[in-house]
């Protein structure tokens, strides 16, 4: 399979992003265009706008992608692109340039699962003979998912837990527009809440049934609406916070979802019997998240493996990495590859 030079598309979400990387870890190139201008003023992930992004980014970021990594199309061992779960039309744009290129330049496709790329990132920039982290809990955090997962290798992947509702970065990003500090909400709350006092507001921590490895964010953030305006009202109270209260807030809701993190990340280690921990996804990239979790996993002797924080949110680089473990298995997709919006 050649050098396994492995091409990596990703268009599930808000950015568009190609990647050369050889095998799994060694990165040539990742390109990311964001849309955050073209989202902002609605507070979210406007799929249709996102769709639009894409078609008008993808050609551009794949060519720098390459020539970024000196590689032309005929050194590429196969195009891996996201092909699950994500939002359909975006997914659409990827897998239909990634079928594209395939047949043009006579080159394997491989769809990959986004949800199992961010599982699998923490493995990225290990150094090259380091033991891979597997078997592993991977707690994989991002604005449309939630999930622990058991990865026993890149291969082999269980879903242990998922959101019921909102997801982590969904639930950051809601309570980033409450308290109106801008989209995306997750750097923000991150950077509001180092400032403000994590007990001054008592949120929930919904945990479910009592092994319950599922979670659940939207009472949090209708109890944040709540606190913000007042019980059962939804607008006129921002105006009466203080920057202090909104700080108070932000690093009360930020400590409640954190919290719950944490001790489900725990409940999988204890309940699967692994001894090593992965974090992905973009609210991976939470400071609080990433420092609590350290010390639970240092308490619990468990071994932590933190995605960098360059390769949290969605990039090529983790779909080129898995799309190469596919590869080398044998397990290529044909051209009548399908998106699907769920996992
Ligand atoms: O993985 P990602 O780029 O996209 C999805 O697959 O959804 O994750 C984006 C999410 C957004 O909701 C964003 O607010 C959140 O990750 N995020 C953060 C932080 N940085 C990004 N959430 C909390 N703290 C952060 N520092
Ligand atoms: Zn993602």
């Amino acid at each position: 399979m050649g050098k396994g030079m492995i091409l990596g598309i990703e268009t599930s979400c808000d950015e568009t992003s190609a990647a050369v990387v050889v095998g799994a870890k060694r990165v040539l190139s990742n390109v990311v265009a964001t849309q955050f201008d073209v989202h902002a003023k609605y507070g979210g992930v406007v799929p249709e706008l996102a769709s639009r992004a894409h078609i008008e980014n993808l050609d551009g970021v794949i060519q720098e992608a390459l020539s970024k990594a000196g590689v032309g199309c005929d050194e590429l061992d196969a195009i891996a692109v996201t092909c699950r779960p994500g939002l359909m039309g975006c997914l659409l744009i990827g897998v239909t340039a990634a079928k594209t290129l395939a047949l043009a330049w006579n080159k394997p496709l491989v769809g990959v699962n986004h949800v199992h790329a961010h599982a699998t990132s923490a493995a990225i920039a290990q150094p090259p003979d380091a033991p891979p982290p597997w078997p592993a809990v991977a707690l994989v955090v991002s604005g449309g998912h939630s999930s622990l997962l058991l990865v026993r290798n890149p291969l082999e992947i269980e879903t242990l837990g998922v959101t019921i509702d909102d997801a982590a970065g969904e639930a950051f990003d809601k309570v980033a527009s409450i308290l109106e500090l801008g989209f995306p909400g997750g750097p923000i709350v991150d950077r509001v809440a180092a400032n403000g006092n994590p007990r001054a507001c008592d949120f929930p921590r919904t945990m479910l049934g009592r092994d319950s490895l599922d979670f659940s964010f939207s009472g949090i953030k209708t109890a944040v609406l709540y606190r913000v305006h007042g019980p059962g009202k939804t607008s006129g109270g921002l105006a009466k916070l203080s920057p202090a209260d909104v700080a108070d807030v932000a690093a009360s809701f930020q400590t409640a979802v954190v919290e719950v993190l944490v001790a489900k990340t725990l409940m999988a280690v204890r309940q699967t019997g692994v001894r090593s921990v992965v974090v992905g996804g973009g609210v991976a990239a939470n400071r609080q998240l990433r420092e609590c979790l350290t010390a639970a996993c240092t308490d619990a002797r468990v071994t932590l493996h933190l995605t960098p924080m360059c390769y949290c949110t969605d990039n090529g680089v983790m779909i080129a990495a898995l799309g190469w473990h596919l590869l080398k298995a044998g397990r290529v997709d044909t051209l009548a590859i399908e998106a699907s919006a769920s996992a």
